[in-house]
C-alpha cells in the first residue's frame, strides 16, 4: 500500500490540484506504452504466488499478507551453529580439501574478502563469505524445480561490506548476555517501539506533537504564527483522551462519514485536514495500542458505565455548563454553521463513544496542564472540602451537594442531546444580545481565539 494519503478533496479541490499540475506537463499521454497486460486477471495471481514465495512482506507492508512469516533462516545464533549444520552441498569437499573456487562469476568472486580459494575453507567463515558473495551458489551443480531454489537476492556487496557482515554473524553467538541486560520488551514498551515505525514511515509528526516540546512543520508556518487554535490536535494524551475503538475507526475515515467525506470529522472549523492513510489492519492494530501505551493506558479499555442524571442534578449541570464565567458553548462547535465559523473546540454532541470520562475531568481541572498554551480557560474549579466546586457562582440548588462538580459537569456532557445543546445555545445567545452584542455568533467576541477567561 502507498504511503501517500488520501486529502478527501471535493471534485472541484481535485480539479484545481490537477489543472494546476497539468501545466507542469512534460510528455503527452499517448506517449507511455502499452499496459494492457494489467487486465489479465492470472497474472495477479501468478505475481501472488511469487510474492509470498519470495517473501516480498517480509519487507514490504503488503495488506492481506501482513501473517505471512519470515521466509529467511533465523540469524540470532548464526555464529554457533554447528559446522554439519551449514550445507555446502556438492562444495563439501571442495571446501575441505582447499585449492578450488566454485565461483566462477568474476563480479561475485571479487566480493571475497580473501580472494579465491586457496587454503581450505570449510568453516562458518568460509560458508558466510561464499553465501554473501553468490547467496545461491549452494544450488550450483544441482537439479532443482524452481520452487526448492535458494531465494536469498545476491545483494552485490562489496568485500568490505562482506567482512563486516561474516564479523558480525562470527559473533552472533549462543547466550551472549543474561536475559535481563537484553532490550526486548513485552509490556506497554514494546507497543510504543513497533507503533514508531508506523509514526515515521507515514510522518505523522508533521502535523501532530507526540513528544513534548517537538516542533511539526506545520508550527514553523507563518500562517499559524498566531493562530495556535488551527494547528492539528496534539496527540501526547490522545490514549487517555479517547476510546481505543473510537480511535480505530477515526483512523480508518477521519471524516467519520460515509457520505460527507469532504471534511474533518472532528474539528471541522480547521483548515488543515487530517488525511486518510491506506494502514493495513495490522498498522491500524499497531498505531491504537500505540496511543494507548504513550498514554500508559490499560488495553483493552472498558468503558465506564456513566450514571443518569436526575432532573434536579441536571439543571445543576445545565447552570455550570451555561455559566457566564465560562460559557462553555462560546468555543466548542455546535452544529449551527453561523456559530461554528469562530469555532475553536469540538462539538460536545461527540464527546459520548469518544471521550474517556477520567480524561474529561483532568482537562476541565487543568488544561494547560495537558496542552500548554491551549485557550481552554483554567482555574475553572477549585478544592473545597476534599472536593471539586466550581469557581464561579452557583445557584442556590448546590446547597448541600456534596459531589465533584466536575464529575457532574462530564455525565452531563456525556449524555447531552443536540435538543439540550439548541435550547442552551439559544439561551446564552438571548443573555449575551441582552448585555450588549448584537447575535448568538458576534457571542463568541475575538473570532473565538479567546485569551484565558
Ligand atoms: C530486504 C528487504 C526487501 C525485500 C525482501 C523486498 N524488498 Fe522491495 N524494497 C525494499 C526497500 C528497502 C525498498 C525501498 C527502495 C530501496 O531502498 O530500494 C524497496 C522498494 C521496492 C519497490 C519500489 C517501491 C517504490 O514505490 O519506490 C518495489 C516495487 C518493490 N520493492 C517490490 C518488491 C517485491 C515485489 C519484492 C518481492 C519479490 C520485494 N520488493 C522484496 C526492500 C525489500
Ligand atoms: C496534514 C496534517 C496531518 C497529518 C500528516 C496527520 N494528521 Fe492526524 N490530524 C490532523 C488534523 C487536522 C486533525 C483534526 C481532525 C479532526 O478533529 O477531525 C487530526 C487528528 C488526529 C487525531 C485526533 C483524533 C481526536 O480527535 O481525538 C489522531 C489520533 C491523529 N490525527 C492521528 C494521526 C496519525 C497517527 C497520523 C500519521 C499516520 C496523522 N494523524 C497524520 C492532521 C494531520
Ligand atoms: C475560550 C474557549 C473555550 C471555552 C470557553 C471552553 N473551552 Fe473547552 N476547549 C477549548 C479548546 C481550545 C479545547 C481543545 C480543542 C482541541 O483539542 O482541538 C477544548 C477542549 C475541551 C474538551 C475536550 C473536547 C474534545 O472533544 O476532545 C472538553 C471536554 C472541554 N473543552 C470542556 C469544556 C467545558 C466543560 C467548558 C465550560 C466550562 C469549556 N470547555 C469551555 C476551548 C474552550
Amino acid at each position: 500500500m502507498t504511503v501517500m494519503p488520501s486529502l478527501r478533496l471535493s471534485p472541484q479541490d481535485a480539479e484545481d490540484v490537477a489543472s494546476y499540475l497539468v501545466t507542469l506537463k512534460k510528455q503527452e499521454p499517448s506517449s507511455y506504452a502499452d499496459a494492457s497486460f494489467m487486465d489479465d486477471p492470472n497474472l495477479k495471481d501468478e505475481g501472488k504466488k511469487w510474492v509470498r514465495h519470495f517473501g516480498c512482506a517480509g519487507c514490504h507492508e503488503i495488506s492481506g499478507l501482513e501473517e505471512e512469516g519470515r521466509i529467511g533462516t533465523e540469524l540470532t545464533i548464526e555464529g554457533s551453529k554447528p559446522i554439519e549444520r551449514l550445507d555446502f552441498a556438492l562444495f563439501t569437499e571442495i571446501a575441505q580439501r582447499g585449492g578450488t573456487e566454485p565461483i566462477t562469476d568474476p563480479d561475485d568472486l571479487a566480493r571475497l574478502p580473501e580472494g579465491p580459494a586457496k587454503q581450505p575453507w570449510y568453516d562458518q567463515k568460509g560458508f558466510f563469505e561464499h553465501k554473501l558473495a553468490e547467496p545461491n551458489i549452494w544450488d550450483k551443480g544441482k537439479d532443482k524445480p524452481e520452487t526448492e531454489k535458494l531465494r536469498m537476492p545476491n545483494l552485490h556487496l562489496t568485500k568490505e561490506q562482506i567482512r563486516a557482515l561474516t564479523t558480525f554473524l562470527l559473533g552472533s553467538q549462543e547466550n551472549p548476555l543474561p536475559p535481563n541486560y537484553q532490550y526486548r520488551p513485552l509490556d506497554y514498551r514494546r507497543d510504543i517501539q513497533e507503533g514508531w515505525w508506523v509514526i515515521k514511515k507515514y510522518n505523522c509528526m508533521g502535523c501532530h506533537q507526540l513528544i513534548p516540546g517537538q516542533k511539526t512543520s506545520l508550527m514553523g508556518m507563518a500562517r499559524y504564527k498566531d493562530a495556535q487554535e488551527q494547528l492539528p490536535p496534539k496527540l501526547l494524551t490522545e490514549g487517555a483522551r479517547v476510546d481505543p475503538e473510537w480511535l480505530q475507526r477515526f483512523l480508518k475515515n477521519p471524516s467519520l462519514s460515509t457520505t460527507d467525506t469532504n471534511r474533518n470529522g472532528v474539528r471541522s472549523y480547521l483548515q488543515v485536514r487530517m488525511p486518510t492513510f491506506s494502514f493495513s489492519e495490522n498498522e491500524l492494530g499497531k498505531l491504537v495500542r500505540f496511543f494507548q501505551a504513550l498514554a500508559r493506558q490499560p488495553f483493552p479499555y472498558i468503558p465506564e458505565e456513566v450514571p443518569v442524571l436526575t432532573a434536579k442534578e441536571t439543571e445543576m449541570a445545565r447552570s455550570l455548563f451555561s455559566s457566564t464565567a465560562a460559557p462553555c458553548l462560546k468555543c466548542h462547535a455546535t452544529g449551527d454553521p453561523t456559530h461554528d465559523r469562530f469555532a475553536t473546540a469540538p462539538n460536545f454532541l461527540q464527546a459520548r463513544g469518544r471521550l474517556k470520562p477520567d480524561w474529561m475531568e483532568r482537562w476541565m481541572l487543568d488544561p494547560q496542564a495537558i496542552a500548554p498554551g491551549t485557550s481552554m480557560p483554567s482555574g475553572l474549579f477549585k478544592r473545597d472540602n476534599g472536593h471539586w466546586v466550581f469557581s464561579g457562582p452557583t445557584p442556590a440548588s448546590f446547597k448541600g451537594y456534596d459531589k465533584d462538580h466536575t464529575k457532574l459537569l462530564v455525565d452531563y456532557i456525556l449524555q447531552l442531546t443536540p435538543e439540550e445543546q439548541r435550547r442552551v445555545g439559544a439561551a446564552v445567545g438571548r443573555s449575551s444580545a441582552a448585555s450588549g452584542s448584537s447575535s448568538g455568533a458576534k457571542s463568541t467576541g475575538n473570532g473565538g481565539r479567546g485569551a484565558p477567561e
